[in-house]
């Protein structure tokens, strides 16, 4: 399968899960050099000054992926993407409903990459159901997928497991995000469909999520150069 033209660092992206801006730029200092693109979720954006976090990442020269999930009515999901778009955000997440992941098109612009979030990893199939959804959760997440793409979105959010069954039916151009990454001998904590890193970007992920094996490491930049160089191994040439 033909690869994306991405530097094989950026493949990596940090989940900074922590809650203040302080713990988040000590993270990112230790990280230095070995990490170029941060996932801020709505952990920091609680903290405030989300957006002066943004321009600090982006003047270190990093790439940042603001993780907010958006969920409103489509007009009000197409003004905070296009309200985002004017940022220095590289991707941002809405939840994958048609209506709005269209309205999302109409925002994001040239340069802002827009990912689904097809269906929650915290849903199972008893969740959906009580939801009041009929069909099974493999049915939707592809079925989603295949909307964020008709949609004109960039990409989706997929586990690892997941992401073969995605690429398959999306073919090889839209983006495909995984989360749940465990290197080997990690523990998985609340993550229920893990994968390993090799075993993510064979399934066909184009970047990987990765938030506490590395924030929790005794050596996270060490964790870190670890991931970094299994991802050069596969990813060189
Ligand atoms: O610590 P861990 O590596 O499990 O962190 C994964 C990150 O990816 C967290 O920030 C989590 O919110 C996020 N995420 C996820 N599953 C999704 C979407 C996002 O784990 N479906």
């Amino acid at each position: 399968m033909p690869r994306k033209p991405v530097p094989p660092q950026d493949r990596l992206i940090v989940a900074l899960d922590l809650p203040d801006h302080a713990q988040a730029r000590d993270l990112v200092e230790r990280l230095g050099e070995t990490v170029t693109f941060y996932k801020i979720g709505l952990e920091l954006f609680m903290a405030g000054d989300y957006f002066a976090l943004i321009d600090w990442l982006t003047a270190q020269g990093k790439k940042v992926f603001a993780d907010l999930k958006f969920y409103d009515i489509p007009m009000t999901v197409e003004r905070a993407v296009r309200a985002l778009s004017c940022t220095p955000v590289t991707f941002a997440t809405v939840h994958g409903d048609p209506a709005i992941m269209a309205a999302a098109a109409r925002g994001k612009g040239a340069k802002l990459k827009i990912l689904a979030v097809t269906v929650l990893t915290s849903l199972d199939e008893a969740a959906l159901k009580a939801m009041g959804y009929a069909s099974d959760l493999e049915t939707l997440v592809r079925r989603r997928a295949r909307q964020a793409v008709d949609a004109g979105l960039d990409g989706v959010i997929a586990s690892g497991r997941e992401a073969q069954l995605l690429r398959r039916e999306l073919g090889n151009d839209p983006l495909i995000v995984t989360p749940g990454v465990r290197p080997q001998g990690s523990p998985a904590g609340d993550q229920k469909r893990v994968v390993t890193v090799e075993e993510a970007f064979a399934n066909g992920a184009d970047y990987i999520v990765v938030g506490r094996p590395i924030r929790d490491a005794h050596d996270p930049k060490a964790a870190a150069a670890a991931i970094q160089r299994q991802i050069a191994e596969r990813f060189q040439n």
